[in-house]
């Protein structure tokens, strides 16, 4: 059983009176915990564990779980941020330090990557995910159980990790947190399940069921999803764990008759560890007594755990070492990881040529708006570990700047006229933040109407009537609905949650010292109504090709194109595309492409592939990213780019589920996002 350490607001109270609590620590001893979750300071954590290895019946350590999502200590961008620098390296960089810090406090397990692929910009999990494409999540699935794990579990400098959620969580109906899934299994297959299978080929120690149902069964006691695909067909080793109560939850889904039903349903579909319900603890020994379950199943369950602790080095020695976390912590070589990772993940939407600010030009600038004062702004979801000292907002990056600052409105404190009147009086240029708080996003925190806010839609209204020139800055976890930001703004930044350096990092965009190249991994819609709105959505018998033609597949007072796509996202400087070669090898196409930096400055470049297959026995999305490549070039300078195109990777799971790479046309594209033009074509 899995417990949390998370103490509820009454034993909380009582702590602060002075009061001992050990309901965990005697449910420890007499062995019936064998991991926690909600513990990470490394003397709690120790004392936790000697208790369970010198006090209990069989002396097994305990797993210690956290959600480590973007960092412990040292905080990097939130999922969704980081996936926007389409950089391998750094994807495996930052999980190398996350793990670092995270098993320096005594935590061995994460319950991290999660690779679930969201369409819907409703759902608050969306922030935690790397965006809507299944070619980009196998890659970051891979690097970051390769960053997480390592070779050995049993260094001090690696932890397991967990992929999650198996399966299809993102495509929770209307973007509704826990809400049902309702899908083909070609379709599941081919867009949900694909970074699983990366996750697992990777060696990933384990997985997490989602909460949702799929056609019907929740995942939790699906024995088709858990045993025939996860354990037979991907050949999954490692330990399954529910999601937090999950197993009892069946209850509610009307799957399982009560929490005694629960436990056999998911122990028959092969979870091992039951998060938090307490199903199994309760349960297990009596289905066992009533027949109704077999020992064997049990045995294998445990059996997948302690391999997990053998590995994890925990027989050998439990212990953290207590000073290793200080030691560590948000040391030098982190802070920088965090700032070059914020600076990459930093998408530049829209520019007139007002960025990078000249600070000849503009004598007087002027920062508004809340959110770019505030740590907890940097943070985004799951970041409880984030150490404050270290981390640089917005404001005090650009006050050594020179800049001013007055808040003049919130999210959701309206706009404050005289405030804005006095700070602006004298300004010449604006920087103003725009979004949502941090506690907007991540689970649970699922939105209907995700345009700007009230006093922010008020706020871009004075900006407009002021004439002065205004750039917005961005902070959300989802992408957001924001053609006003787009239209009136200069320029456009996307900051997402960039974590502990967000500020010193945007202040170097601001100011030019570094050129932006980050790529959005998601749509932002016109309108909330619109979502889900993703790139490579199916080819209709109606496309649309404006916003009037009459009898297509658009919403009459939407758009057809979203305000930003996926890929989307600008540089201080300018790329050519050229010469664009396909030639057919015997296992795949050789696809290579001139890009020339046209421009003034050096900079990055990511160079996306799209294919998009003409015709097959299956409707095909209308475009595909099958590869991408980050590219510096200097101001002046060219490269010619390469990829392989792998026949194989041409494919789709056909109604039988069986996986078909059909001869035919296909087209590629290649270009600076999912809009591109420049294409050439080859038939298989
Ligand atoms: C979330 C998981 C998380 C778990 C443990 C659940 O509510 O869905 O993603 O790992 O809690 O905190």
């Amino acid at each position: 059983m899995l417990e949390s350490g998370r103490i509820t607001l009454k034993e909380y109270e009582s702590a602060q009176k002075g009061d001992i609590f050990d309901r965990n620590e005697d449910e420890i001893r007499a062995g019936r915990i064998g991991s926690m979750l909600g513990v990470a300071e490394p003397e709690k954590i120790n004392r936790l564990q000697r208790i369970a290895v010198e006090e209990s019946r069989l002396h097994i350590p305990l797993l210690i779980g956290c959600d480590v999502i973007h960092g412990f200590n040292t905080v990097f961008p939130t999922p969704l941020a980081e996936s926007c620098c389409f950089d391998d390296e750094l994807f495996e960089q930052t999980a190398t330090v996350s793990a670092k810090e995270a098993r320096a406090a005594g935590i061995n397990w994460i319950f991290a990557p999660m690779i679930d692929i969201s369409r819907d910009a409703r759902w608050g999990r969306i922030a935690e995910s790397m965006g809507q494409d299944t070619f980009l999540a196998q890659r970051y699935a891979e690097r970051k159980v390769k960053g997480y794990q390592g070779d050995d579990l049993s260094s001090k400098e690696k932890i397991a990790c967990c992929a999650k959620h198996f399966l299809a969580y993102g495509a929770c109906e209307g973007g509704k947190d826990y809400n049902s899934v309702d899908m083909s299994f070609s379709k599941l297959y081919d867009v949900y399940l694909p970074p699983f299978k990366n996750a697992i080929d990777a060696g990933v120690a384990s997985v997490m069921t989602s909460f949702n149902d799929i056609n019907g069964v929740p995942v939790t006691t699906n024995k088709r999803l858990l045993k025939s695909l996860l354990r037979e067909d991907l050949g999954f080793e490692g330990v399954v764990v529910s999601d937090a109560s999950a197993i009892e939850e069946t209850v509610n889904h009307g799957y399982s008759a009560n929490s005694l039903e629960a436990a056999k349903n998911a122990l028959d579909a092969g979870v091992d560890v039951d998060m938090i319900s307490r199903s199994y603890i309760d349960f297990l020994e009596e289905l066992l007594k009533q027949k109704r379950i077999k020992i064997e199943d049990i045995d294998n369950a445990v059996r997948n755990v302690l391999r997990l602790k053998i590995a994890l080095g925990l027989f050998d020695n439990p212990y953290c070492d207590e000073k290793e976390l200080a030691a560590i912590s948000c040391k030098k070589e982190h802070l920088n990881l965090a700032k070059k990772s914020a600076l990459h993940s930093t998408v530049l939407l829209k520019n007139n040529g007002v960025l990078p600010i000249n600070k000849n030009k503009f004598k007087n600038i002027l920062l508004i708006g809340e959110l770019g004062a505030k740590i907890s702004e940097n943070y985004g979801c799951w970041a409880f570990y984030g150490k404050d000292e270290y981390a640089v907002t917005l404001k005090s990056a650009l006050e050594k700047e020179g800049v001013n600052y007055a808040e003049c409105y919130g999210v959701k404190k309206d706009f404050d006229e005289q405030e804005f009147k006095a700070a602006a009086a004298n300004a010449d240029l604006i920087i103003a933040t725009f979004g949502e708080n941090s506690s907007m996003s991540g689970e649970a925190h699922s939105y209907a109407d995700i345009s700007l806010s009230k006093p922010q839609k008020k706020a871009v209204r004075y900006l407009k009537n002021s004439k002065i020139p205004f750039i917005s800055v961005l902070y959300n976890g989802r992408p957001m609905c924001i053609p006003e930001l787009d239209e009136d703004s200069d320029a456009v930044i996307e900051a997402w949650q960039l974590g502990t350096k967000a500020g010193e990092a945007l202040a170097d965009i601001i100011f030019g010292r570094f050129n932006p190249y980050g790529k959005l991994t998601t749509n932002f819609p016109y309108k909330s109504g619109e979502c889900p709105s993703y790139y490579n959505h199916m080819s209709t018998g109606r496309p649309a090709s404006s916003n009037s033609a009459p009898w297509t597949s658009k919403y009459d007072d939407g758009r057809v194109k979203p305000v930003y796509s996926f890929g989307q996202g600008l540089s201080y400087t300018d790329f050519e595309y050229s010469n664009l070669k396909l030639e057919k090898q015997k296992n795949f196409v050789k696809v290579s492409v001139k890009v020339a930096n046209v421009g003034k400055v050096d900079g990055h470049e990511t160079v996306q592939l799209y294919i998009h297959d003409k015709f097959a026995s299956k409707v095909r999305p209308v475009r595909e990213l099958k590869g991408y490549k980050k590219v510096f070039l200097k101001r002046g300078e060219s490269k010619k780019i390469e990829f392989d195109l792998p026949y194989d990777n041409l494919g789709f799971y056909n109604e039988n589920l069986e996986y078909v790479v059909e001869k035919g046309e296909f087209e590629v594209f290649v270009g600076t996002d999912s809009l591109c033009t420049y294409k050439a074509e080859f038939t298989l």
